[in-house]
């Protein structure tokens, strides 16, 4: 019996396999393309304290390898979460990791504690990465010291497990990781969407309102797998999951073997909504072709000389 089963950051995991905020919904509407109980996870759609409507129309366009979307973190609010979201989420038979923001520190903590007192919360994923909003988001996300302030202000009043998902819009990922795990993080996820724009050269305009977006999809894997690795040669014991244009099993296998120990599937859900579920059977394929009988043995194994 092959054992896909992983701890991260004290949540038992049957999978290492993750499916990423904001490209699975709140679950729901996902469950009838997949068992949602062979997942290890799933990241809800970022949560803050009021319902947002988000950015102007287009936010979404495809790119080559990718995509890039400028949604402005549109969902329920904290409330609205708690009462139509949850219920479902509270029987789907996986962790629930739920991601969440602020405009201010004090917004933060008043999110994350309010998400933190529910019932069915397995976990947060605090966001401070998203490039698609002008306060909150990234700009708690690129500075040491002002994400040091946010963490240890969340942490005191956030008692589940804390994951910190990062940007790869910042000069030196290991020192904002190192910030984050000192101010009592338990974990990253590693990392969100990349800024950047596209064109139509015959309207001679920008492809999405806002300019800029975030880009994703297997476009981003290589700088995705770079930064989980220097995170994880810096920072060993820090459980990381990894983030950035997983399509197939062997991209699992090269997450873990940088130093993740879980990872979540987001863009490809988008063209295949069965996506998590066909790459964990790939994974176990691989793991039983290379007669691996645990999961665990791969992470961090790259073999560097
Ligand atoms: O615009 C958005 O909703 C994107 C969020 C994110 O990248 O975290």
């Amino acid at each position: 019996m092959t054992n896909l089963g992983v701890k991260f950051a004290g949540l038992d995991c049957s999978s290492p396999i993750w499916t990423a905020s904001g490209t699975f919904g709140y679950g729901a509407e996902f469950d009838r393309f997949l068992d949602l109980r062979a997942l290890g996870g799933i990241v809800t759609k970022g949560i803050s304290p009021k319902p947002r409507a988000g950015n102007p129309l287009p936010r979404i366009c495809e790119t080559a390898a990718g995509m890039i979307n400028s949604i402005g973190l549109e969902n329920v609010g904290v409330d609205g979460f708690a009462q139509n979201k949850l219920p479902f989420l509270r029987k789907c038979g996986t962790n629930v990791v739920v991601n969440f923001f602020g405009e201010t520190i004090d917004e933060y903590v008043a999110c994350g504690a309010a998400l933190d007192a529910l019932d069915g919360v397995d976990a947060l994923e605090m966001n401070v990465s998203c490039p698609n909003i002008k306060k909150g988001g990234v700009e708690f996300g690129t500075e040491s010291n002002v994400l040091r302030d946010l963490v240890r202000a969340c942490r005191a009043a956030i008692k589940k497990p804390l994951l910190i998902k990062l940007t790869p819009n910042c000069t030196d990922v290991v020192s904002i990781s190192r910030a984050a795990i000192e101010s009592g993080a338990d974990g990253l996820s590693v990392v969100n969407t990349i800024s950047a724009m596209a064109i139509d050269a015959r309207r001679r305009r920008p492809r999405i309102a806002t300019i800029f977006g975030g880009l994703s999809g297997p476009a981003i894997k290589p700088v995705a797998l770079r930064m989980v690795f220097e995170v994880h040669r810096a920072l060993p014991d820090v459980p990381i999951s990894g983030i950035g244009g997983i399509q197939s099993g062997e991209d699992v296998v090269e997450f873990l073997l940088a130093g993740a120990s879980t990872v979540q599937v987001g863009t490809q859900n988008f063209a295949e909504p069965s996506a998590a579920a066909r790459i964990g059977e790939e994974l176990k394929q691989f793991l039983s072709e290379e007669k691996i009988d645990d999961v665990n043995e791969l992470i961090g194994g790259l073999k560097i000389k």
